[in-house]
């Protein structure tokens, strides 16, 4: 038989694989919150504006509300046949409320109810985002509070650089969550606009008030053009584009976790709530949760091209392909939400070693560098003459297998005549790091100043 929804003009009903092809109703019933809550808002401005009766209004009302009971108790039985949530709803107000149900989808047709239930669930799911980021963010100035005088190893290519402080590289991530936060609050804001009432792509003849939908469903406008409305997926990419950003920057701190979580850097030890074992070796303790978020990335990353990939070259306004927007978007959500807070909870409770961290700073020559900068300083040489100096000291001292500070002054002397005994106050980590006061440098009274500049950021929220 045919589509009770709109079979008027068909003499039959759909082909086996053509009924699997076409539904949705397996992933988008996700969307029943926000498409009973759309309903309820059009029928109130329907009724308002005397396209339907109060009478019917409170019937659909009514029906709509027993509807939601019924799906959340788990009671509601979702139909292939019907397609999707929009017809598995309708279809069901029909067998509670018999006529009036009918009046529902007047000046409304799937393709704005669609797009507004869809925009409301992306919506949801950028606040509770936006909860996660601030979180993780409030995780890591903990931290780094706790942190702006421990000596670590700053690398660049993996090789030691120059000695900074586990609280500047802390810092550091919340630079990065704090643009991703940011991004979030950019999508919010474009988001922000109503598209009930675009019909099916060119708007109505009835006199409706979208601006009373609008402010109903917690939207700032409605939209302004009908055609673009039905068309638009924008909400759904940039989510995406920014999960993408975000993941990114969660696999790299995921990879730093794993990395210093080795027995040979041991720079942190991981809890036992965020670690495995190992079913044959009994030493091990492995950073699964820490590999799962560098791994998670891969699926956002997918998502979104999967997306982009739809979209691309559709022409306007509703097609089909665009019910495939919603199952990678919600795979991507749930992906990055286990990955934010899965990190924050490493973050929070890792164990910070100290003494690990401050004698591979003291290795790999860290320092050579302020070696050079002494040079320049107080004798007076150009970088580039002191640069060629400090290498040929490097080069001495790894000859004799000692750090830089274990040269003597006449072995230091025999490189450059200039150099006196205080260049010796000037090659330590701790005095290394106290010096980079420079705007944004690892100076702890730099880092300080970050802190607390993002402490009360974060408290303006
Ligand atoms: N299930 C559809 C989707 O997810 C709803 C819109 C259907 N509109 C239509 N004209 N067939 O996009």
């Amino acid at each position: 038989k045919s589509n009770s929804m709109w079979g008027g003009r068909f003499a039959s009903g759909p082909a086996a694989i053509m009924e699997e092809i076409n539904a949705s109703i397996g992933f988008d019933k996700k969307l029943y919150a926000q498409d009973i809550a759309g309903s309820i808002a059009h029928a109130t401005m329907l009724a308002e504006c005397d396209i339907i009766t109060v009478e019917d209004r409170d019937k659909i009302i009514h029906g709509l509300n027993t509807i939601l009971s019924e799906i959340e108790a788990g009671k509601f039985e979702f139909s292939r046949a019907l397609e999707d949530i929009h017809m598995n709803v309708e279809s069901r107000l029909r067998d509670l409320i018999g006529d009036a149900a009918g009046r529902l989808h007047t000046a409304r047709s799937r393709n704005d109810q669609v797009a507004l239930d869809f925009r409301l669930w992306v919506k949801a799911e950028l606040q509770k985002t936006a909860g996660l980021l601030e979180n993780l963010i409030g995780a890591f100035l903990v931290r780094a509070e706790e942190h702006t005088g421990t000596v670590m190893p700053g690398f660049t290519h993996l090789q030691t650089a120059q000695p900074v402080t586990f609280g500047h590289h802390c810092m550091a991530y919340v630079e990065m969550f704090g643009r991703d936060l940011s991004r979030v609050d950019d999508a919010l804001e474009r988001l922000d606009e109503n598209p009930l009432g675009a019909a099916a792509l060119a708007g109505t003849g009835f006199p409706i008030d979208r601006h009373m939908t609008s402010k109903a469903l917690g939207f700032r406008e409605p939209t302004r053009n009908s055609l673009d409305t039905v068309s638009d997926r924008d909400f759904a990419l940039e989510m995406l584009s920014l999960s993408s950003i975000c993941a990114t920057h969660l696999s790299r701190l995921a990879e730093e976790i794993v990395i210093w979580s080795t027995p040979q850097f041991g720079f942190v030890t991981l809890s036992d709530s965020f670690s495995t074992g190992s079913s044959i070796m009994p030493q091990k303790k492995n950073p699964d949760a820490a590999e799962l978020v560098r791994a998670k990335v891969g699926r956002i990353n997918g998502a979104l091209v999967s997306l982009l990939t739809v979209m691309k070259g559709l022409p306007l306004s509703y097609s089909k392909d665009m019910q495939e927007d919603k199952e990678q978007v919600f795979d991507a959500a749930e992906s990055l939400e286990l990955a934010l807070a899965a990190m924050t909870g490493m973050i929070s409770d890792l164990t910070v070693n100290e003494a690990a961290m401050r004698k591979a700073a003291g290795s790999g020559y860290s320092i050579a560098t302020d070696l050079a900068d002494w040079c320049v300083r107080e004798i007076n040489m150009p970088f580039r003459d002191a640069h060629h100096v400090t290498g040929t000291a490097v080069a001495l001292a790894v000859k004799k297998n000692v750090p830089l500070e274990k040269l003597t002054l006449e072995e230091l002397q025999s490189i450059n005549p200039s150099i006196t005994e205080d260049v010796f106050s000037v090659l330590t980590v701790k005095k290394s790091v106290a010096s980079r006061t420079s705007f944004g440098g690892t100076a702890p009274a730099q880092v300080k100043k970050q802190i607390r500049y993002w402490i009360k950021r974060m408290e303006k929220r």
